[in-house]
């Protein structure tokens, strides 16, 4: 992450003077934008710079299902099985989807193409059931539109 450092700096002069620990969402967002994921040498890191204690760091993520502890698959798919989704047959795409990619939520697939996970609401309760791959929203998604996502992904 040192690599990153003078992109923290940048981001610390719009902040009021001793506020660097409210650094900490935006420097691990950035982190996982670069690697993928946030190493332990990547929590070590953070703690030298933003001078916060390590499980100040751990908590926020374990708290933020969408900081990552470790590496994904190319492709990430996230099924919402909240109330409205999994009326809507949230829990048949998550069925399908392990059928033929052959992992559990939480996994990745050997090629390391894909990982499957589940969440709880997307936001998008409206457009019910719903799959975010990577940063993209799948809204109404039938059996046969996930077929097709799928498809597509490479
Ligand atoms: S319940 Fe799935 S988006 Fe809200």
């Amino acid at each position: 992450m040192k690599h990153l450092i003078p992109e923290f700096e940048r981001m610390k002069t719009r902040l009021p003077p001793g506020h660097d620990a409210t650094l900490l969402v935006p420097c691990l967002r950035r982190i996982q934008e670069d690697r993928g994921f946030i190493d332990n040498s990547d929590i070590d890191g953070l703690v030298e710079y933003l001078g916060i204690p390590r499980i100040q760091i751990e908590e926020v993520l374990s708290f933020y299902g969408m900081l990552r502890r470790k590496p994904i698959g190319r492709w990430h798919l996230q099924v919402c099985r909240n109330v409205s989704c999994s009326m809507r047959g949230a829990e048949r795409l998550i069925d399908e989807l392990i059928g033929k990619l052959g992992v559990q939520p939480g996994e990745t697939t050997a090629d390391g193409r894909f990982t499957l996970s589940t969440v709880e609401c997307l936001g998008s309760c409206g457009t019910a059931p719903v799959v975010m791959v990577n940063e993209a929203y799948h809204e109404n998604l039938s059996a046969a539109d996930l077929d097709a996502l799928l498809e597509r992904l490479d």
